[in-house]
């Protein structure tokens, strides 16, 4: 009994030792700090300077497929972009500053096959955080974003497509634009964004199918324009022409900012289990030309109007199920939508068909 409860604590600390930020025995490391960086693969030296960036892109340049750089140093790269190639794993456990290099992310991705950045702390004011296009299998771990300004994660738009993209828990503070917005991802599974003060979305899905998200939390997050804490835009969720189910979120919290949720330009084919919206200064919830969305329950406590509405240049809302409890502001829907299914209950004002 002794020995088995010894055998657990010591198997619970090993699991735990893996799970922390350059466990174990990393095959390159960054060390050094203010002027003096080294960079070590194994027992060899690859580089000894004073620039940082030169020191992380020399780690990952020496590893290999399969393998794993720790950056234990923080620093700054400035307005410049570090790179992960295919299979390669990636632990930023220092702080990593960042610059604005336009058009380019601080860290990039491109055109790979299992790339995984396990671990980052990002501060600064970059065009884009992370940037990726391309990628397949691409993993992304416990992303810690502490910006001044910016966009946190940004897959491109008129590049080539991603599949099978894992996140596990992104957060994002000040960031100037979204936390995470996507382009052109199938399969895509999402633990956690969290969304703290952040300019624009704090999950913008656009064009991505086949999608699982645990969580989108956000506070204070859009503030003063048209954006949401969490946003499905430009055919997101259209699937092989249609608008089956694919797109899958378990629960949105939203406090204050701009809108909570906003469904637009024929997005759809998604399934919202549980909101929690509070406070919200535009639409809780705002669903625009969006086909197959359904939220199965959750509240929305004062705010902006839940709302559905239409654009001309699009067909109409179609096929929206919505179970909600609304209490201090109101749900509107003008025009009526195709095949709107309410099951509301509160206090709220109701202008519905
Ligand atoms: C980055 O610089 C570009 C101009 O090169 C500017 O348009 C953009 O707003 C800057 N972004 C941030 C986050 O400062
Ligand atoms: C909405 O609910 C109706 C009736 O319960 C159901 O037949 C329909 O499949 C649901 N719509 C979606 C998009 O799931
Ligand atoms: C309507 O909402 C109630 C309370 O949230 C829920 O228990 C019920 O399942 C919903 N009905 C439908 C048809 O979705």
């Amino acid at each position: 009994m002794v020995q088995s409860t010894l055998l657990t604590a010591i198997l619970a600390f090993t699991s735990l030792a893996a799970a922390q930020c350059g466990a174990g025995t990393p095959h390159a490391t960054v060390t050094g700090s203010g002027n003096s960086y080294t960079a070590t693969r194994g027992s060899s030296n690859v580089y000894t300077g004073t620039d940082y960036r030169a020191a992380i892109q020399a780690a990952l340049d020496s590893i290999t497929s399969g393998q794993r750089v720790a950056v234990l140093a923080s620093g700054s790269i400035g307005a410049s972009t570090i790179s992960v190639g295919s299979g390669k794993t990636f632990e930023g456990c220092g702080t990593i500053n960042v610059g604005n290099k336009s058009g380019r992310g601080a860290i990039e991705s491109l055109d790979t096959v299992g790339a995984n950045i396990a671990y980052l702390t990002m501060t600064g004011n970059p065009y884009f955080g992370l940037r990726f296009y391309g990628t397949r299998d691409l993993t992304l771990g416990k992303i810690n974003l502490d910006l001044s300004g910016g966009l946190g994660i940004r897959f491109e738009r008129d590049k080539a497509a991603n599949s099978n993209v894992k996140m596990d828990t992104i957060t994002c503070t000040r960031a100037g634009s979204h936390c995470v917005e996507t382009w052109n991802i199938d399969r895509l599974t999402i633990g956690s964004v969290i969304a703290r003060n952040v300019g624009e979305c704090g999950l913008l899905l656009q064009k991505t199918t086949n999608a699982r998200v645990g969580l989108v939390d956000g506070n204070n997050v859009a503030a003063g324009n048209g954006y949401a804490t969490l946003r499905f835009a430009n055919e997101n969720g259209k699937l092989n022409g249609g608008y089956s189910t694919n797109v899958f979120v378990d629960r949105v919290v939203s406090r204050g900012g701009g809108r909570g949720i906003f469904c637009v330009s024929q997005s759809g084919g998604a399934q919202i289990g549980y909101v929690d919206l509070a406070n919200n200064g535009n639409n809780a919830i705002l669903i625009e030309n969006c086909y197959g969305v359904n939220i199965n329950g959750g509240t929305v406590s004062g705010g902006g109007e839940v709302r559905l509405a239409a654009r001309t240049e699009f067909a109409n809302n179609r096929d929206i199920n919505i179970s909600l409890r609304v209490d201090g502001t109101t749900v509107r829907e003008s025009p009526c939508g195709d095949n709107t299914n309410w099951n509301l209950s509160g206090n709220g004002g109701r202008n519905i068909c």
